[in-house]
C-alpha cells in the first residue's frame, strides 16, 4: 500500500495515479522513494503490456517538486535528489513496457519531466506545461534540461526553461510535447483506448520496439544528466534559491541578486 500513489490494473494495462491531489500531486521525497518501489515492482510483472501515468484529481497531472522540501536543499541534497529522480524517471522511460502520459492539469518542473520521461504523452484541454525552477533560482534536475530539447527542439525548450513560463494544451500539441489534446471528460477513455491498442500487438514487437526508438535518441546522455545534476546542485547554494523558495512560500514576488 502507497500513502501518495494508487497503482490499479485493468487487465494487463496499469494505472498509476499520482495522488496528493491537495498538494498538486508535488514530488515529496516520500513520493520518489514510494514511485522505486513501484516501479520495482512494475519491472517484475510479466503480465503488464502498458503503463498510464496520470495525476489524481482536477488541477494537476504534477505541479513540480515540493517547494517545502527545497528550503533545505543544499548542493550536497541537491545534487543526491537530482540523481535520485533521474534514475527513477530513467527506469519509467525503459520500462520494457510503454508509458503514456495522461497529463490531466499543470504539469509543471518535475511534473513536466515526469512527462518527459513517459513515452507518449496526451493530455487534457485543462493541462499547463512549464519548467518555472528557473523563477526558484535553480534549474530542472529531474532530466528536463535533457528531455525537453529532444523532443521540442533546442530553440522552444531554451524558451520554456529560460522563461518559466507556462504553455497550454494547445500550444503543447503544437510544439509536439504532446500527441493529442482532448477534453478532461474524455482523456481517460482516450489513453485506455491507446494503451489497448498497443497492449494488442505482439509484446515482443512492442518491447523492442520501444527500446530501439529510445536508444536512438542517446548520444552521450550520461554526460548530460550528471552535468545537469552538478549545476543543479550549484544552484541549491545560492542566496537567489534561498529567496526564490521563500517567495513562493510566502506568497510574494522574488527579489533576486545575482548571488
Ligand atoms: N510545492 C509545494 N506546494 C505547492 C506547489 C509546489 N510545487 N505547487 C502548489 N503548491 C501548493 C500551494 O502552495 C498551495 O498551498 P496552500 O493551499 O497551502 O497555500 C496549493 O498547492 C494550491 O496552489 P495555489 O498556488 O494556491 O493554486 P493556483 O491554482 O493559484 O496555482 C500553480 C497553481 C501550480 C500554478 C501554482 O501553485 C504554482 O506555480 N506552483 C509552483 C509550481 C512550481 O514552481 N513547480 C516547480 C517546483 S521545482
Amino acid at each position: 500500500m502507497y500513502k501518495t500513489l494508487i497503482y490499479e490494473k485493468k487487465d494487463t494495462i496499469g494505472i498509476l495515479t499520482i495522488n496528493r491531489p491537495d498538494k498538486m500531486n508535488v514530488i515529496s521525497n516520500e513520493l520518489t522513494s514510494e514511485l522505486r518501489s513501484l516501479i520495482g515492482e512494475l519491472e517484475k510483472d510479466e503480465k503488464l503490456r502498458v503503463l498510464i501515468i496520470t495525476g489524481a484529481g482536477e488541477k494537476a497531472f504534477v505541479a513540480g517538486a515540493d517547494i517545502k522540501e527545497l528550503v533545505d536543499r543544499d548542493a550536497k541534497i541537491g545534487r543526491r535528489v537530482s540523481r535520485e529522480r533521474q534514475e527513477v524517471f530513467s527506469r519509467i522511460e525503459n520500462l520494457a513496457v510503454p508509458v503514456i502520459a495522461a497529463v490531466n492539469g499543470y504539469a509543471l518542473g518535475g511534473g513536466l519531466e515526469l512527462a518527459l520521461a513517459c513515452n507518449i504523452r496526451i493530455c487534457s484541454e485543462k493541462a499547463q506545461f512549464g519548467a518555472p525552477e528557473v523563477k526558484l533560482g535553480i534549474i530542472p534536475g529531474d532530466g528536463g534540461t535533457q528531455r525537453l530539447p529532444r523532443l521540442v527542439g533546442l530553440g522552444r525548450a531554451m524558451e520554456m526553461i529560460l522563461t518559466g513560463d507556462f504553455i497550454d494544451a494547445q500550444e503543447a500539441h503544437r510544439i509536439g510535447l504532446v500527441n493529442n489534446v482532448y477534453s478532461p471528460g474524455e482523456l481517460m477513455d482516450k489513453a485506455m483506448e491507446l494503451a489497448q491498442k498497443i497492449a494488442s500487438r505482439p509484446p515482443l514487437a512492442i518491447r523492442y520496439a520501444k527500446e530501439a526508438v529510445n536508444r536512438s535518441q542517446e548520444g552521450d546522455a550520461a554526460s548530460g544528466f550528471s552535468l545537469e545534476s552538478y549545476l543543479h546542485a550549484l544552484t541549491c547554494t545560492t542566496e537567489d534559491k534561498k529567496e526564490g523558495v521563500a517567495a513562493f512560500l510566502e506568497k510574494r514576488k522574488g527579489k533576486f541578486k545575482g548571488k
